[in-house]
């Protein structure tokens, strides 16, 4: 089992060098061992509509080299054609003898491969690292079981919780090297989203294929920096006029916006991800409605010493601490003189 351990954390690796290429899908990595225990190839699904990573490994091999042979991989092998055929049927093709999962497929089109690999007399284990293995695809899962996007959201602020000042000055709060590890998150997830204040206060570019901006009343100005590149959404409860109709920015109108429709009309847009970056209110009305699945929150080693500054997660008066919403850390990163703190809810 720990030989199995350690080639699923290859497998975990592989799957990694594919982040943010593969949505919807989910992030796979495969070994192959030969009959006498030898690794003999490994793979990746390296983008959407590419080979799943079982296809990608075997397709190396001469057409015997697997034979009583061990497949390892961190997601139960498909059973179903989509973009290519099941993985399921050339693992049986090419006679491996056993094959070593961790997290189960709860995609109802693609799963049943367990099953399809067990009624061919294949040995299947399931369930080395689960735990990780499940972590890994914290996207998919979401997807899959919630039927909505995964919402990660990022904030900077100083020790005692503040991002801006109350006339909303907030550059630089951390460090070159934080805010540059910040640029590396957003390129893992489909989309970036911020707010109408946000892009008044900041006039950020945030560099990112597609983007995501809640404007109810219209407020920005089509020529703020966001608007410049990647393909732009923008969430209004206004009609726009003619003359900002741009080809790359399409208007998302309804008489209410609420992040519940958000979610919904992100997902039939395939947006599986998005990285949330924005101020208090916003970033407050995710983690009060429930939708907080990760925060990164980078911390610079400064106290604003102000009542007036702009607090990360706005929200309601609480009267008991034990009304607070609860996280758990799930990963520290010194940036000096910064820290990056990832949570994800209890
Ligand atoms: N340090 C950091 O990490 C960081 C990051 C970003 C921004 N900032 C700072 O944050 C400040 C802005 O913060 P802020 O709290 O005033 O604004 P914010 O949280 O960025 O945005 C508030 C806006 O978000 C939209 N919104 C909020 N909740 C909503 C909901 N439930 N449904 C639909 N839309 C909702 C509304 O936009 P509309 O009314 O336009 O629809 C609302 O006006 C700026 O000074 C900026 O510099 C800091």
């Amino acid at each position: 089992m720990d030989n199995y351990s350690k080639y699923m954390r290859t497998c975990f690796k592989l799957a990694r060098k594919a982040e943010g290429k593969t949505s919807p899908n989910p992030l796979v990595g495969c070994v192959v061992l030969d009959k006498f225990g030898n690794k003999i190839s490994e793979g990746y699904h390296k983008k959407y509509g590419e080979n799943h990573a079982e296809r990608d490994a075997l397709l190396k091999l001469d057409k015997d080299a697997a034979i009583g042979g061990t497949l390892i991989v961190n997601l139960e092998p498909c059973n179903h054609h989509g973009k290519t055929p099941p993985c399921s049927d050339l693992i049986i093709e090419r006679g491996l003898k056993r094959v070593v999962i961790s997290s189960i497929d709860t995609n109802p089109v693609a799963s049943g491969g367990i099953k399809k690999l067990e009624n061919a007399g294949i040995e299947v284990i399931q369930g080395v690292l689960e735990e990780e293995g499940n972590e890994l695809n914290e996207v998919f899962f979401t997807n899959i079981n919630k039927k909505r996007p995964f919402i990660a959201l990022k904030t900077a602020t100083t020790l005692d919780g503040k991002i801006s000042t109350k006339i909303g000055d907030s550059k630089w709060i951390t460090s070159d090297k934080a805010r540059k590890y910040a640029r590396r998150l957003r390129t893992k997830y489909d989309a970036i989203l911020t707010s109408s204040s946000t892009v008044l206060a900041d006039n950020p570019e945030m560099k990112h294929k597609t983007k995501i901006v809640i404007d109810r009343y219209l407020k920005c100005d089509l020529s703020a920096q966001i608007f410049k590149n990647g393909k732009i959404n923008i969430f209004t409860q206004k009609t726009p006029s003619e003359g900002d109709k741009y080809p790359h920015i399409e208007f998302i109108q309804n008489d209410k916006i609420t992040i519940d429709f958000i979610l919904e009309e992100l997902f039939k847009r395939k947006i599986m991800s998005v990285f949330v970056e924005a101020g208090g209110k916003l970033l407050g009305s995710f983690v009060k409605e429930g939708y907080a699945d990760k925060i990164y929150q980078f911390i610079a080693p400064k106290i604003a010493n102000d009542n007036s500054s702009k607090s990360a997660f706005d929200g309601d008066t609480i009267s008991l601490i034990s009304q607070s919403k609860e996280f758990r850390l799930v990963d520290m990163k010194k940036l000096d003189p910064d820290v990056l703190l990832t949570y994800k809810p209890l």
